[in-house]
């Protein structure tokens, strides 16, 4: 705690040339090919876990994240950044002006709100925020019915999220409805406390790629107030056969090799087919959720007033995986 607390002054800062708001942490979309002249590898991307790190938490919880290698070398960009400059100020050298507000761009299920939680826990950790508390909401929880309701149900929102995040999702749906819509009320509300509260909170904006690249078109003004973007890619069906492993396994379930194989080729199919929506780990949560409730249903069938056995219990075979046409 506080060993931040220096920014705060640099940043309001008077008289030198006003430095750059961006700091260069920033992401390129997957989608566009890197230039060849970037350095090699930045290696190693994240640092010898000592246990004595406020980092090492943090470390934990990414860890136990499958894949997301490039968010993970961002957030530990992120902490080099906030330690480095705590030491900075310390020895009394310049501390140019941070600004943490972020975009999440991804697609449904990539884990853009698990780690919107590890990046509070993280600047709690590191002093920025004295909370570290995610406030999740969308635009239901910030556009109001009347004139004026809006900005109120907006500041309500940022109150709450004072010493934390405000985590706003499919942001782009406050630009949907053009001039007239109160959501443009709301984001002119969120600019002004963006200013009004000036380091009390990080604002997150996410949602999917294509829409927070609309909404950020949409609004000159806004880029340069979020100079961190982190794009959440989608899950390989590797990944998602590992998460849906990880899942099991955090049940106290585990698949059968069989069930393994099935799940792998129905992802494999689910994801070629462009025309259905794909919530990638979310549609494995529901999955897993879904096998343990038929594993319930066979056991009982089963057994009736038996008693399976311990292994029996834990095991989820093919036939307990079924997905149903709705299924997303
Ligand atoms: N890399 C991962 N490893 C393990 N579990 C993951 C991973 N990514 C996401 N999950 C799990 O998948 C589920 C959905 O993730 P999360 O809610 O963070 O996604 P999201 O991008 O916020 O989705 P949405 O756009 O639908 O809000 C959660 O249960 C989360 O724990
Ligand atoms: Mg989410």
């Amino acid at each position: 705690m506080g060993q931040m607390s220096g920014r705060a002054i640099a940043a309001g800062g008077t008289g030198a040339p006003r430095p750059s708001r961006q700091i260069s942490i920033v992401l390129r979309p997957a989608d566009q090919a890197a230039p060849p002249a970037e350095p090699p590898a930045r290696e190693p991307v994240r640092g010898p876990a000592d246990p004595g790190s406020p980092f090492a938490e943090i470390q934990r919880e990414l860890d136990a994240m499958v894949g997301l290698e490039k968010v993970k070398a961002l957030i530990y960009e992120i902490y080099a950044l906030l330690h480095i400059s705590g030491l900075r100020s310390a020895a009394g050298l310049a501390v140019g002006p941070q600004v943490y507000h972020m975009i999440f761009s991804g697609n449904p299920g990539t884990g853009k709100t698990t780690v919107a939680r590890i990046v509070a826990k993280l600047f709690q950790k590191m002093g920025v925020l004295p909370k570290g508390h995610l406030i999740e909401v969308e635009r239901a929880d910030l556009v109001g019915e009347y004139i004026g309701h809006t900005a109120q149900k907006t500041r309500e929102m940022v109150r709450k999220a004072l010493g934390g995040v405000l985590f706003v999702d499919e942001a782009y749906s406050l630009a949907r409805g053009g001039e007239k819509d109160f959501g443009k009320e709301a984001i002119d509300t969120l600019v002004k406390a963006m200013e009004d509260y000036k380091n009390q909170f990080v604002l997150i904006l996410a949602g999917y790629p294509n829409e927070i690249d609309m909404f950020l078109l949409s609004n000159p003004g806004l880029p340069s107030r979020f100079p961190i973007r982190i794009d959440f890619p989608d899950y390989t069906v590797d990944q998602l056969v590992r998460i849906a492993e990880l899942m099991a396994k955090e049940r106290d379930y585990e698949l059968q090799p069989q069930a393994i194989e099935k799940l792998r080729q129905h992802l494999a199919e689910r994801k070629r087919n462009s025309l259905l929506p794909f919530s990638n780990a979310r549609y494995v949560r529901n999955t897993i959720e879904k096998a343990i409730r038929h594993q319930a249903v066979r056991l009982l069938n089963l057994y009736g007033t038996g008693q399976p056995g311990r292994q029996e219990l834990m095991t989820i075979r093919a036939e307990d995986l079924r997905w149903d046409a709705e299924d997303a």
